[in-house]
């Protein structure tokens, strides 16, 4: 099996299974910024069975540390990346990102970061990424409107109000100075450069 079909399968039977992994748009924004800025490091929140660290990590010769807090997820990425041969560069830390991210990141900085974890901790981990982006860092989170609920003003369902008013704030702080941010609202993806933090 080549990679591309390991890839394929890895993403067809996450899909069989309702685990949420990201989609080939976002796949391929992933792929563009790993080659276009070619990091030495990469941070990933939400790992789930691997897909898209292993996305980035085939796309660049960056080293790639990844937390989720499932630890059936987290074997199920280890036995993918290993049979793509790239297990040696990608670092998986299993707990809730909060209570970890500091410590995972403790020392060292990150050419770019893919935020895919649990919506309610973006702008945390946005903000720990403050003295842990190298200059001209690229931070891309996932699914930011959230239902398609979160672009324009619309007032959202009651059960959804707290997820989609707090994507708009932080839609709207990571797009003011200094940061520069481009929405692909049709993908869902904010794709953030951060020049001087
Ligand atoms: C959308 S999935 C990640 C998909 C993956 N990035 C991909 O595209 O292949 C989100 C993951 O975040 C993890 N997650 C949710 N809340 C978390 C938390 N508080 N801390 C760490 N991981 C969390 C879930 O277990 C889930 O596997």
């Amino acid at each position: 099996m080549s990679k591309e079909e390991i890839l394929l399968r890895a993403y067809e039977n996450a899909k069989a299974a309702f685990i949420p992994v990201c989609d080939e748009e976002c796949a391929r924004v992933l792929r563009e910024q790993c080659e276009k800025t070619a990091p030495e490091r990469i941070l990933e929140i939400g790992t789930a069975v691997g897909y898209s660290a292993a996305v980035m990590a085939l796309a660049c010769g960056a080293q790639v540390d990844t937390i989720d807090m499932d630890e059936e997820r987290l074997l199920a990425a280890q036995k993918l990346w290993k049979e793509l041969g790239i297990s040696g560069r990608i670092h998986a830390f299993c707990g809730d990102v909060k209570a970890i991210l500091e410590q995972v990141t403790h020392g060292k900085k990150y050419g770019l970061v893919f935020i895919d974890g649990p919506k309610s901790a973006y702008r945390y981990i946005f903000d720990h990424m403050k003295g842990h982006a190298e200059e001209n860092a690229v931070i891309i989170s996932d699914d930011v409107n959230y239902l398609g609920l979160v672009q324009g003003e619309g007032y959202p369902p009651h059960k959804h109000r707290t997820i989609v008013v707090n994507m708009r704030k932080y839609l709207e702080y990571i797009s003011a100075p200094p940061f520069e941010t481009s929405i692909f609202w049709e993908d869902g993806i904010a794709v953030t450069k951060v020049k001087k933090w």
